[in-house]
């Protein structure tokens, strides 16, 4: 047995740089849409239900991908442990940090966080929108600017009970509470991220980006 092969049998894995295409790109447009939702467009507006809507297919097609995609980005590569994120702050804290083969057990925790805030985000938003298409609310919003209010009558959104007022409101304060969490949260990411690159001493941006190290 080579030394690189009893390496790899005490579990001391390699830098893995393993990220394929789907999970790279889902990263990046998942990244994108929430800053761009969070501090650039309207709230409610068009485009911030297109890009919603863009979230929750690029979202759904990851989540997909952890259960039939490859080993390194499935869920069970990187289960939530809250003792061995513990166990792995720990040392990073103290100067030392080792190899995964995917997620570190505080980056999964992390991600999961970071997956369970933007579930609760789209799904608090198609409950405000009542799940209508950003082309739908467009044409509705447009007869209502010409007078044509009957349109809502049409969709059943008129005459809404103050039961109905009520669950809108709280989708509206949670979609606003999780929207800003998400966004905290996405910033102490950052900040693990470059503190496990420099513990590491490898950048982790870099596979993110660019995918798997092309071997030599
Ligand atoms: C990428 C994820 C999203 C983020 C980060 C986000 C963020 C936000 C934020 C910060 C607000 C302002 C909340 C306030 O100050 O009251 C807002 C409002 C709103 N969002 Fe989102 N949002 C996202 C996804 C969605 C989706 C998927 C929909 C609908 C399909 C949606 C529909 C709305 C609506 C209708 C409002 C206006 C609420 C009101 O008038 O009080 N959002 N969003
Ligand atoms: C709103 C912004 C962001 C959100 C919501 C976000 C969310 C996520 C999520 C959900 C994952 C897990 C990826 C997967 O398995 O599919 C992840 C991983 C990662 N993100 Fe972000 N991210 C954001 C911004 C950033 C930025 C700006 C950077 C770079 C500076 C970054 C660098 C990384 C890296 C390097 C990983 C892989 C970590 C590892 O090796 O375990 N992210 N991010």
């Amino acid at each position: 047995m080579g030394a690189s092969d009893k390496k790899a049998t005490e579990g001391a894995v390699q830098p893995p740089n393993p990220w394929d295409p789907l999970v790279r790109i889902s990263h990046w447009a998942i990244a994108a849409a929430v800053l761009a939702n969070g501090f650039i467009t309207k709230p409610g507006g068009i485009a911030h239900v297109w890009v919603g809507w863009a979230v929750i297919g690029v979202f759904a097609s990851r989540l997909i991908w952890a259960v039939v995609g490859p080993q390194e980005a499935r869920f069970s590569a990187f289960p939530p442990s809250p003792s061995a994120a513990l166990h792995h702050i720990g040392n990073l804290l103290r100067g030392r940090a080792r190899e995964y083969p995917s997620h570190n057990p505080a980056a999964a925790i992390m991600v999961y966080t970071l997956w369970a805030c933007l579930m609760l985000v789209t799904a608090t938003g198609l409950l405000m929108t009542d799940g209508k298409s950003p082309t739908a609310i467009a044409e509705e919003r447009a007869a209502i600017a010409a007078g044509n209010w009957s349109v809502l009558v049409k969709s059943g959104s008129e005459g809404n009970d103050n039961k109905g007022e009520f669950s809108m409101r709280v989708a509206g304060e949670v979609h606003e509470l999780a929207a800003n969490l998400l966004l905290i949260l996405a910033a102490v990411h950052v900040g693990g991220v470059l503190i496990e690159s420099r513990v590491l001493g490898r950048n982790l941006i870099r596979p993110m980006i660019v995918g798997k190290r092309r071997q030599s």
